[in-house]
C-alpha cells in the first residue's frame, strides 16, 4: 500500500510506495531539510540515524565552529549555494547586491490526495489509479525567496516524481541563474552510471561508465533534449542483471536543455542532480514572481533493470501520456519519404496509395515536401500552403482521392521552423532567432522560430490549423530538423535573454497542448530529425514519437533496446523500408524488417510500386502479424532477453501478456555462427504454473520451466535472419 506520513516527534516525512520508501527529515534548530533513505521498502518508519546527524561534525546548534563541514558532508534534500556546502548546488541565484547565497531551510508541509499538474509543463498525473503528493515549503529567510518541494506516489506504481517551484517573496528582484528539479545524496555501493547516448540515426545506446571521484555527467545544451545524449541515467550496482540487482533511474519529463550529474565527494557519497541546463539560462524573477521546475520520474527496483524498465513503462501509459490512440491499435501507415524524398506529385503518391491498400496498409502519411516550393531542404519552411504544382487540384482534393481509395490521410509539419528562403522570411526577418548584428548560424539552411513572441507562435499554430480543417487529415508528423543557437530574442529585454531557451520550449508545448486540444481525435506523431526529441515531456502531447532516421534492422535493435529501456514500445516509431538502408547500405530479409518494426507502431516507408512481387506479396502477411500482435505489444510487459550489443551475435526480447495468458519472443540472429548448437534462452516474466504452448508445435512446457530450464532456439540459418515465438497458454 502506497502512503506518506509525517512522524512529528522525529521532524521525519515517510514516502511508501508498492515496494520502495523515501525518507526526508528536517534536522537541528533551523530547520535543515536532508535526505535519510531512498531504496527498497522499509518496515521502521524513525531512521533519522541515516543522515549521520550524530557523527562530528554534528549540526550547528552544537558545533557552529564547523557549520561549513556539516554542510558539505549532511546529505540534504535540496542543496543551497555559496553558503558552506562546496557538492553541486541545486539552486544558485543573484540577488539585489549581486551576491549568490541560498540556502533552503523548512518551514512547513502538506500531504495532499491526487497529483497536482505543473504549470505549463507536461507532469504525470492521478490517472484511474490514486496518487498521493507531499508539498514541503523551505524559505531563504534573508533572501525572501520561497520553494515547494513536491513528491509524488502512485497506487500502482513503484515511481516517485519529483518537481520544484519557487516564489520571489521579497519586495526586490532576483535572477535564479539555475534551479534543478532534484537532489538526491546518498552512500555510494559502487555503482555504474548507465546513460543512453547516440548521434543522427543512432539514437540512445546504452553505455556504462564506472562513476570516480568528482562530477560526471551527460546533458544537452541544444534546446531540445537531442540525439546525442539523453534526459535519464541510471546507477546501477555492480552486480544487477536484467533480473537482479538494485538500480536507480532519473528521467526528466522536459524536452529542452538539461544537466544530469553524479558527483561522488570525499566521504564517497554521491549526489545525483537533475534539472534544466544552467547554460544560457538566467530568469528575473520580480517580487511575487514564482518559477516551475519540470519534474523528474525516479524509479529505484531491487529486481534488475527489467523491473525498472517495466515501472516506467506502466507509468507512462497510465499516468502521462494522454493521447485517445494510447490505447488504440494506431493505423498501419505507409510514409513517403524513403519511397520519394522530394520528388513526388499526386499521381505518384495516389500510385502508392492504391498498391498500399491492396497490401493492407491503412493510412498514407505525405512527408516534407508538399508546401511553398520546397523541392529540396533549401527553402520554404513557414510557407505552409500547398503546392499545386505537385499537389494538383490542391489538398483536398488529393485527400479526398486518398479517402477514396479506402485510406486515411496524415501530414507532414516543421512548424518551429523558417527558412531563409521564404516568403515569410522575407516579411519578417525578425522572427528567426539571432543575436542582433551576428550573422545566424543556419542548420539544413534553416533558422528557428522565435516562438515566445505570440505572433510568431500563433502564425505557426494557424498555419498547421488552418491546414487541418481544410481536409479530412487524421495524423500529423511534427518535425524539428535542427538544434538552436544563436539564442536572442528580438522581444525580451536585455536581462531577459537567458529566459529564451526556458520560454522556447513552454511555447512549443503550449503550441502542442492547442492541437491536441483543437483536433482531439488527431494522431500526432512527433520527430526531431529521427529521434532527437524523444522524451517523456513529448509523450504528454503525443502517443508516439519518430524513434529514429534510421530504420535498419540492425541498428534499429541497439536503438529500440535502449529505447524500451524507459520508453513503452508503444511509443516507439518503427517503419519497415527498402534495402540497402538508406542510412547504412546493409541488406537484412524484409521478414526481419517486418519483425523488427513490430515492436513499435509499425509502418512502410517504401515506394510499394517499386518492390518485388515477392516482398509485396509479404506484406499483407505482416499487417496480419501486426493486427494479431498488436495489443501484446502494445498493452503488455516488455523483457529483455538477451542483447546484441551485448553478445555480438543475437537479440533477443520478449512481451508478455499483463493477464500472462501468452507471450511472443522475437529473436534475431544477427550473425550467424558455423556449427553452433541451438540458443538456450532463459524466458522471464511467464506465470511459474502455467503451462505454455509453443504456436505452431506440440511442445508445451510450465513457466518455471522455461524461466529456469530455458528455450531452446534453433539459430534461423543466415545473418539477420529473425523469428517469432509465440507462447500460448494451454
Ligand atoms: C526528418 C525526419 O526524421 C524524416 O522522417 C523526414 O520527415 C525528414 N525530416 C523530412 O525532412
Amino acid at each position: 500500500m502506497m502512503n506518506i506520513k509525517y512522524l512529528e516527534k522525529s521532524r521525519l516525512f515517510k514516502l511508501d510506495t508498492n515496494n520502495t520508501s523515501y525518507v526526508i527529515g528536517v534536522v537541528d534548530e533551523e530547520g535543515f531539510l536532508g535526505h535519510a533513505y531512498y531504496g527498497a521498502r522499509i518496515a521502521d518508519d524513525d531512521v533519522s540515524y541515516l543522515m549521520r546527524i550524530y557523527e562530528n561534525p554534528k549540526v550547528p546548534s552544537v558545533n557552529n565552529r564547523d557549520r561549513s563541514s556539516f554542510l558539505d558532508t549532511f546529505p540534504t534534500e535540496f542543496s543551497g549555494n555559496n553558503v558552506g556546502d562546496y557538492r553541486e548546488s541545486a539552486i544558485a541565484v543573484t540577488d539585489k547586491n549581486g551576491a549568490s547565497g541560498i540556502q533552503f531551510l523548512y518551514k512547513g508541509h502538506r500531504i495532499i490526495d491526487g497529483k497536482p499538474g505543473i504549470k505549463g509543463l507536461p507532469a504525470t498525473f492521478e490517472g484511474e489509479s490514486k496518487a498521493m503528493t507531499l508539498e514541503i515549503d523551505v524559505v531563504d529567510a534573508t533572501l525572501g525567496i520561497e520553494g515547494t518541494l513536491s513528491y509524488s506516489i502512485f497506487e500502482d506504481s513503484d515511481a516517485i516524481t519529483r518537481s520544484v517551484r519557487i516564489k520571489n517573496s521579497s519586495e526586490d528582484t532576483i535572477y535564479l541563474d539555475k534551479l534543478m528539479s532534484m537532489c538526491l545524496d546518498m552512500d555510494d555501493n559502487n555503482y555504474k552510471m548507465l546513460m543512453l547516448h547516440g548521434s543522427w540515426a543512432r539514437e540512445r545506446h546504452i553505455e556504462y561508465r564506472q562513476i570516480g571521484y568528482g562530477k560526471q555527467s551527460v546533458s544537452s545544451t541544444r534546446g531540445e533534449s537531442s540525439h546525442q545524449e539523453h534526459p535519464f541515467i541510471a546507477l546501477v550496482g555492480e552486480n544487477t542483471t536484467q533480473n537482479t540487482g538494485e538500480v536507480y533511474g532519473f528521467n526528466f519529463v522536459y524536452s529542452g536543455n538539461f544537466l544530469a550529474q553524479v558527483e561522488k565527494n570525499q566521504f564517497d557519497s554521491l549526489r545525483v542532480v537533475m534539472g534544466i541546463h544552467p547554460d544560457n539560462f538566467r530568469f528575473k524573477l520580480n517580487a511575487g514572481d514564482e518559477f516551475y521546475a519540470p519534474e523528474v520520474v525516479m524509479v529505484y527496483s531491487n529486481n534488475g533493470l527489467g523491473q525498472m524498465t517495466r515501472t516506467y513503462h506502466d507509468l507512462y501509459r497510465n499516468h502521462l501520456i494522454r493521447s485517445p490512440y494510447l490505447k488504440k491499435p494506431r493505423p498501419v501507415l505507409i510514409n513517403n519519404w524513403e519511397a520519394t524524398y522530394f520528388d513526388f506529385d499526386n499521381e505518384k503518391l495516389l500510385d502508392i496509395a492504391r498498391t498500399a491498400k491492396e497490401c493492407g496498409i491503412e493510412m498514407l502519411v505525405m512527408d516534407d515536401g508538399w508546401f511553398g516550393y520546397r523541392n529540396d531542404d533549401n527553402s520554404s519552411l513557414g510557407d505552409w500552403q500547398v503546392n499545386e504544382n505537385k499537389i494538383k487540384g490542391g489538398l483536398k482534393k488529393f485527400v479526398d482521392d486518398v479517402n477514396a481509395i479506402g485510406l486515411k490521410f496524415g501530414i507532414w509539419f516543421e512548424p518551429e521552423m523558417i527558412s531563409p528562403d521564404s516568403d515569410l522570411y522575407r516579411a519578417h526577418p525578425d522572427w528567426a532567432i539571432a543575436i542582433p548584428d551576428r550573422i545566424p548560424c543556419r542548420s539544413r539552411n534553416q533558422y528557428v522560430l522565435d516562438l515566445t513572441r505570440p505572433e510568431v507562435r500563433d502564425y505557426a499554430y494557424n498555419c498547421v490549423a488552418n491546414i487541418l480543417k481544410s481536409a479530412n487529415i487524421e495524423y500529423v508528423k511534427w518535425d524539428m530538423n535542427r538544434q538552436l543557437t544563436d539564442i536572442s530574442s528580438a522581444c525580451l529585454d536585455k536581462d531577459r535573454q537567458g529566459e529564451l531557451m526556458h520560454r522556447y520550449v513552454l511555447a512549443m508545448y503550449e503550441m502542442q497542448e492547442r492541437l491536441i486540444t483543437d483536433f482531439p481525435n488527431l494522431l500526432l506523431e512527433n520527430c526531431s530529425g529521427g529521434g532527437a526529441r524523444f522524451d517523456p515531456g513529448m509523450f504528454y502531447y503525443s502517443p508516439q514519437i519518430w524513434c529514429s532516421d534510421d530504420t535498419d534492422a540492425i541498428e534499429r535493435l541497439s536503438i529500440q533496446e535502449g529505447t524500451a529501456l524507459i520508453y513503452p514500445l508503444s511509443t516507439m516509431g518503427a517503419h519497415v523500408s527498402v534495402c540497402p538502408n538508406h542510412t547504412v547500405g546493409r541488406n537484412t530479409p524484409f521478414e526481419t524488417r517486418g519483425n523488427v518494426a513490430l515492436a513499435g507502431t509499425f509502418g512502410y516507408e517504401l515506394d510499394v510500386t517499386k518492390l518485388s512481387e515477392e516482398d509485396k506479396a509479404a506484406i499483407p502477411k505482416q499487417i496480419d502479424i501486426y493486427h494479431k500482435y498488436n495489443e501484446l505489444i502494445r498493452l503488455g510487459d516488455y523483457y529483455r532477453l538477451a542483447s546484441y550489443s551485448k553478445n555480438n551475435l543475437y537479440d533477443c526480447y520478449e512481451v508478455v501478456s499483463k493477464d500472462k495468458s501468452e507471450a511472443l519472443i522475437t529473436f534475431v540472429q544477427v550473425l550467424n555462427q558455423p556449427n553452433m548448437h541451438s540458443v538456450n534462452i532463459k524466458i522471464d516474466g511467464l506465470d511459474d504454473n502455467k503451462i505454455y504452448r509453443i504456436e505452431g508445435t506440440d511442445e508445451a512446457y510450465r513457466g518455471l520451466t522455461l524461466k529456469n530450464a530455458g528455450l531452446l532456439i534453433s539459430r534461423p540459418w543466415g545473418d539477420f535472419q529473425s523469428m517469432l515465438i509465440h507462447l500460448v497458454e494451454e
